[in-house]
């Protein structure tokens, strides 16, 4: 227990995969450190079977969390996730948007479903929206906050054909980040985004075979597919004071691949 969060009252959005006997997702990974390191957590999710069995389990290991049902794109749901958080803890320091889906397969612009493609951007920008919304003013009463909203390192290249609402989306969230950190900058709101790499968590683990894996890691300059801990390290760089002077910005975790053209043939 380091203390780094004590005090500290957070909400982590898409962080079910909170427990450390399953694999992990990133969020969820956070939402545990940050209780283990002195926060209240209010863990928030689609996923109430896996939340609710992440969060008892953080609970008998001593730490204070909750587990609320939350769909990014309803407005109710996030009133109802800030008022029971602020009406628990007193307060509102840390919201981590980490919730997020891709199509369902890869479909080119021509061919893809328009509800499709309106459901994936409506996840992650209409969800980011309706999150920063709901937590800003709450955040201002109470002297500033930080907020990290979990984009993709497809905000900045595109990977593969057939992923443009996932890839759109995510760039999205990285110009919004911009854009609320300049409007709550004197609120003392930080607003950053964290562009992962491939990494290997519930999210991704029935594309992510080993053979997949193989061929993939020749692209990659670290030579390996990320871990959860690899990018919950910097979202809770972000979330903590460590990061105070910090927003606007993108956090790129990717192991060098966008750096990177690709290996020569
Ligand atoms: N794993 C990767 O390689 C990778 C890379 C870049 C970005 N991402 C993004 O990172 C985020 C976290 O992913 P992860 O890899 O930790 O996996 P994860 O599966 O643990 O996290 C995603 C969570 O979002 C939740 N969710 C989906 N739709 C929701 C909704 N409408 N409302 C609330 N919750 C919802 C899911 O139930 C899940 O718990 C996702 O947004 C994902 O797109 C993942």
């Amino acid at each position: 227990m380091r203390n780094r969060f004590k005090g500290k009252v957070a909400l982590v959005v898409g962080g079910a995969n909170a427990d450390e006997d399953k694999l992990l997702g990133f969020s969820g990974l956070s939402a545990l450190i940050m209780a283990r390191d002195g926060a209240s957590v209010v863990i928030a999710d689609i996923d109430d079977k896996t939340g609710t069995q992440s969060v008892e389990k953080m609970n008998n290991m001593g730490l204070t969390a909750n587990y609320l049902h939350l769909d990014v794109t309803s407005e109710e749901d996030w009133k109802s996730a800030v008022n029971f958080t602020v009406s628990t803890y007193g307060k509102l320091d840390i919201m981590i948007m980490g919730a997020g889906i891709g199509e369902a397969s890869a479909i080119k612009i021509g061919n893809i479903d328009v509800d499709e493609w309106r459901r994936v951007v409506d996840v992650t920008n209409l969800g980011m929206f309706l999150g920063v919304r709901s937590v800003v003013n709450q955040m201002k009463n109470s002297g500033g906050g930080s907020i990290v909203l979990v984009s993709s390192m497809m905000a900045k290249v595109v990977r593969e054909e057939g992923l443009n609402a996932y890839a759109t989306s995510r760039a999205g969230m990285t110009h919004f980040a911009r854009s609320a950190a300049v409007e709550y900058g004197p609120d003392n709101i930080r607003v950053n985004s964290i562009l992962p790499g491939w990494t290997y968590t519930p999210f991704t683990a029935k594309k992510f075979t080993r053979e997949w894996m193989n061929q993939m890691v020749k692209r990659i300059p670290l030579r390996r597919v990320a871990k959860a801990d690899d990018i919950a390290e910097g979202i809770l760089f972000l979330a903590s004071d460590e990061s105070r002077y910090v927003t606007g910005s993108e956090l790129l975790i990717d192991g060098g691949v966008t750096a990177w053209i690709g290996p020569t043939a």
